[in-house]
């Protein structure tokens, strides 16, 4: 069941469209996420189905309820949104313990205390603070931090969460192990997701599905796996994962196989379902390229970089720098010759309109 609707929302400021015909749903339980760079209107997105900015146009649906219509003048309050928030900047009161924090939502309801309590303890549990709730903020680093923000979040009981960047003000390490501990939590709550990121690790780490903004538009709705090896156009395909471009030329075609001519006479037979013909441009991802004494073709190692689980080099062959990436066992040096071979390939349009 969607959770979140979204229909042909656009969003204007003066003659700048952060958002134009966006279209798109979340399912129950489900953590979707708005990947793109910055600037291309995710926040804008995001902010007009929590209610803080209103569309231009088109319609939000948050469970049954149409929160927003422009057609219609509806546009919900914030308040009356069944919805949880975390930005970036976590924005915990500083004055007030990890209990009063967590507990003002429900404070501001006026419940009863009993209840608040509950509540809170449950809150409290889920995102593993029980033992941290009298302290303050300055006392708490800043994944806890960002904990508490999630059970203010939380103890609303939300049927949405919109998460906002949380994560982007965490050290890489405390980044990494969140974007489990989000999943996670996610899981156990059943609370469906829309989370908004730059961060296209993050994205495709955490998502069941993402959608991939460029300039106030969707260009590609999917699970993470479909989005990085079937990227729609040439935009996704640079945006996400790292991936090698040369011009190239397809030579023959027989339904969704194609040959494809590219760095001085290098052909590969690729699956490829563009429908395109003549010339176009070549997509290689780093992984899909290895060492291989038997191929013809040959290269020259510039850069050879270590990454603890892969080994990266950046390699010059028949005029073309391209990025080769090689499990951790294969170690070649700085100026060894090496034959190449391709294993896979994604076809673009060399023009796209
Ligand atoms: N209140 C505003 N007034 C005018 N322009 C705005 C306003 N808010 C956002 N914009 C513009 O709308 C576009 C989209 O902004 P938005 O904040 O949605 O981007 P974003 O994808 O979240 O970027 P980032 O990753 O940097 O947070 C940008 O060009 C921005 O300058
Ligand atoms: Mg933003």
């Amino acid at each position: 069941m969607e959770k979140i609707r979204i229909i042909n929302l656009a969003k204007r400021y003066g003659k700048v469209a952060a958002a134009d015909a966006v279209t798109f749903s979340v399912d129950d339980k489900e953590f979707f996420s708005l990947l793109g760079p910055s600037g291309c209107g995710k926040s804008t997105v995001l902010r007009c189905v929590a209610g803080l900015e209103e569309p231009s146009e088109g319609e939000i649906y948050i469970g049954e309820t149409r929160v927003n219509s422009t057609a219609d003048g509806i546009n919900v309050p914030t308040e009356f949104r069944p919805i949880g928030m975390v930005f970036q900047n976590y924005a915990v009161w500083p004055h007030m313990t990890v209990h009063d924090n967590v507990a003002y939502p429900l404070k501001l309801k006026k419940l009863p205390n009993q209840l608040i309590e509950t509540k809170l303890k449950e809150a409290l549990h889920t995102v593993g603070l029980e033992r941290l709730a009298d302290r303050y903020p300055s006392q708490l680093s800043g994944g806890e931090q960002q904990r508490v923000a999630l059970a203010r979040a939380l103890i609303k009981e939300p049927e949405v969460l919109l998460l906002d960047e949380p994560l982007s003000n965490l050290d890489a390490k405390l980044r990494e192990q969140m974007r489990f501990e989000l999943k996670d939590l996610q899981r156990r709550t059943g609370i469906p997701i829309l989370y908004v990121t730059h961060d296209q690790t993050e994205a495709l780490a955490m998502s069941d599905r993402l959608a991939v903004m460029n300039a106030g538009r969707i260009v590609q709705v999917g699970a993470p796996a479909e989005i990085y090896t079937r990227p729609a156009n040439r935009f996704v395909a640079d945006f996400i994962g790292l991936m090698n471009f040369v011009p190239g030329r397809i030579l023959s075609r027989s339904g969704d196989e194609a040959t494809v001519e590219f760095l001085y006479g290098r052909r590969l037979d690729v699956i490829d379902r563009s429908g395109l013909n003549g010339a176009c441009v070549v997509a290689v991802r780093p992984e899909d390229i290895s060492f291989s004494s038997a191929a013809a073709m040959r290269c020259r190692v510039e850069v050879c970089s270590y990454s603890g689980h892969l080994i990266d080099y950046m390699v010059r062959a028949d005029g073309a720098v391209l990025r080769v990436q090689t499990p951790k066992t294969e170690i070649h040096k700085e100026g060894d010759e090496l034959g190449l071979a391709f294993t896979r390939a994604l076809l673009f349009a060399a023009n796209p309109s």
